[in-house]
């Protein structure tokens, strides 16, 4: 190919950050954050894996069965657009048209989306459908696999950790600001099953890319988080 050619090619690459990590480790709050300071589209792909849970959960009364999983994933309609309503979201989810936005965040959805995130099958069909979305390009995607398999070629590669503990402090947080009572024990070993499951399982684990980033935000608030990210992603 030509130099021109080549150079054409390189800038027709659409600009993503990726932004990794194990559950609550405060991607998505950086996320949106720096999305809006640099003017771009933010993009939690985890809302795709709990829609599908969710959908599994309502239409088959389960997720065990992997191939019925997988063909309910295949035929759903999962779409996200900028908030309706001013309760504290940040953006619409709808599945099959239906605001789902609250109820892919309970803890029987928290349960079921690891093991129905570690299906084959499940995970080909919304990554097609995040390189998609992620190829409008000026895009923050969060996830677990995005700086690996979604993107690996994606501009800048953040990988978020956190002690387990602090992540579920910030998870019960959040949880309370919503009205919903737990323990901190139970949201401490909801995240910490989790986490075991998404970084065993055989298809894109959780785990940094070699040229990831790697921020530990324990004891850091999301303003100094925030700002070592836009020293890496603006130097
Ligand atoms: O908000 P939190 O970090 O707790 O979870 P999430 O980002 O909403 O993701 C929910 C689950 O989806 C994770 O525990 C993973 O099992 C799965 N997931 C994934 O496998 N790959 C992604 N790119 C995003 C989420």
């Amino acid at each position: 190919m030509s130099t021109r050619g080549a150079a054409m090619r390189k800038q027709q690459k659409p600009l993503v950050i990726a932004i990794d990590g194990p559950a609550a480790s405060g991607k998505s709050t950086l996320a949106e954050k720096l999305a809006q300071r640099l003017g771009f589209f933010y993009f939690d792909t985890g809302v795709m894996y709990r829609a599908a849970t969710l959908a599994a959960m309502k239409d088959l009364g389960g997720v065990e069965d992997e191939k019925a999983v997988t063909r309910l994933t295949a035929a759903v309609q999962i779409d996200v657009r900028p908030p309706s309503v001013e309760d504290g979201r940040v953006m619409d989810v709808l599945l099959n048209g239906e605001d789902v936005t609250w109820e892919i965040r309970t803890p029987e959805v928290d349960r079921n989306v690891s093991p129905v995130s570690a299906y084959e099958g499940v995970r080909t069909i919304l990554t097609n459908r995040q390189r998609d979305i992620g190829m409008r390009g000026n895009m923050v995607m969060v996830g677990r696999d995005i700086g690996t398999v979604v993107f690996p070629d994606a501009r800048y590669k953040i990988y978020l950790e956190a002690s387990p503990e602090e992540r579920a402090r910030r998870r019960l947080k959040e949880m309370q600001l919503r009205g919903e009572t737990h323990s901190f024990e139970e949201v401490l070993q909801s995240i910490i099953r989790r986490d075991g499951i998404d970084s065993t399982r055989q298809h894109a684990p959780l785990k940094p890319a070699v040229d990831a980033v790697i921020i530990d935000t324990d004891g850091k608030s999301i303003e100094e988080v925030l700002e070592e990210t836009l020293a890496i992603v603006q130097p």
